[in-house]
């Protein structure tokens, strides 16, 4: 996740001394109206893209282990050494761990925290918690990155409305995403979509580009205006990963770890994150 502020650059370049391609064409089109449109960089090879989509795989099958093995009585730190060991085992990296000194293999968010938790032996997974894990797995130098919220046993309606709400969050980003419209079209859907439910979305945190990198450009910020943001062409992968709570949108940082993120209210957040193509017919999930 990552917040950078945008100038609006000519980021696009038609490459020298060849004709304009139909893309050149129509990215420019919207440069040339003052459209931040990405850099040539961000365009993913076939090969690149073949990369990504088995990091994905790797990365799915991860939250799938997960999801088989969470329960009520299990520390954190018991899941993060089942992540750690399992993505090894197949090929890969967990790309969290020693991430800018983040210390863990796996992010786990239990209720009030947002989201970067960092797992420990003496926290102990409860009846009620709902519950956020974040995996990001490198696989051949390729990363993919997707989280999914569990709830240990039953928890009441208003926390599992939450969850659901979430997760449809991040539906409407992606049914929003057609190719060439801007990052601000998703964070509009989703933004309301949350507030028509009676819920926020946290600011501060955005998906991002990913796929040669953890964090890439452009940021995907959850709410916004249409039209604005960056310009989202075929082949462009990133990340939509709504963060809504249940009260304000306001968050703040464990002062001791640096890490953790906490809703300042104390009111519980959930969050669900999927690594997307862009293709010339919308996005395609690249960690089903
Ligand atoms: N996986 C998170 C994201 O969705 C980033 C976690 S950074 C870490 O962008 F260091 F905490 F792992
Ligand atoms: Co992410
Ligand atoms: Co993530």
């Amino acid at each position: 996740m990552r917040n950078t502020f945008n100038h609006n650059p000519r980021n696009w370049h038609p490459i020298k001394g060849q004709p304009l391609t139909d893309m050149d064409k129509r990215i420019l089109s919207f440069q040339n109206r003052g459209k931040l449109c990405p850099k040539r960089e961000l365009i993913k090879t076939k090969e690149q893209i073949e990369g990504i989509r088995r990091a994905g795989v790797l990365n799915t099958a991860v939250l799938d282990m997960v999801s088989e093995n969470i329960k009520e009585g299990m520390s954190t730190e018991a899941l993060n050494q089942l992540v750690h060991n399992f993505t090894i085992e197949h090929g890969g990296v967990p790309a969290p761990l020693n991430y800018e000194g983040f210390p863990k293999s796996v992010c786990i968010s239990i209720n009030d925290v947002v989201c970067h938790g960092i797992p420990s032996e003496d926290e102990i997974l409860q009846e009620g918690d709902i519950v956020n894990v974040d995996t990001t797995t490198i696989l051949d130098g390729y990363y993919a990155d997707a989280s999914r919220m569990f709830i240990i046993g039953k928890t009441t309606p208003e926390k599992e409305r939450l969850v659901n709400v979430a997760r449809e969050c991040l539906e409407v980003g992606m049914n929003a995403a057609t190719p060439y419209c801007f990052v601000g079209d998703i964070g509009n859907a989703i933004a309301k979509h949350a507030h028509k439910n009676g819920y926020t979305i946290v600011r501060d945190l955005c998906g991002h580009g990913t796929g040669n990198d953890f964090h890439e450009e452009p940021d995907v910020e959850h709410y916004g205006r249409k039209g604005t943001g960056m310009l989202l062409v075929p082949g462009m992968v990133f990340t939509i990963e709504p963060m809504v709570n249940m009260g304000d949108w306001e968050v703040v940082v464990d002062e001791e770890d640096g890490w953790q993120i906490y809703t300042e209210d104390g009111l519980p957040s959930a969050q669900w994150e999927h690594t997307f193509l862009m293709t010339d017919n919308g996005l395609e999930i690249l960690t089903h």
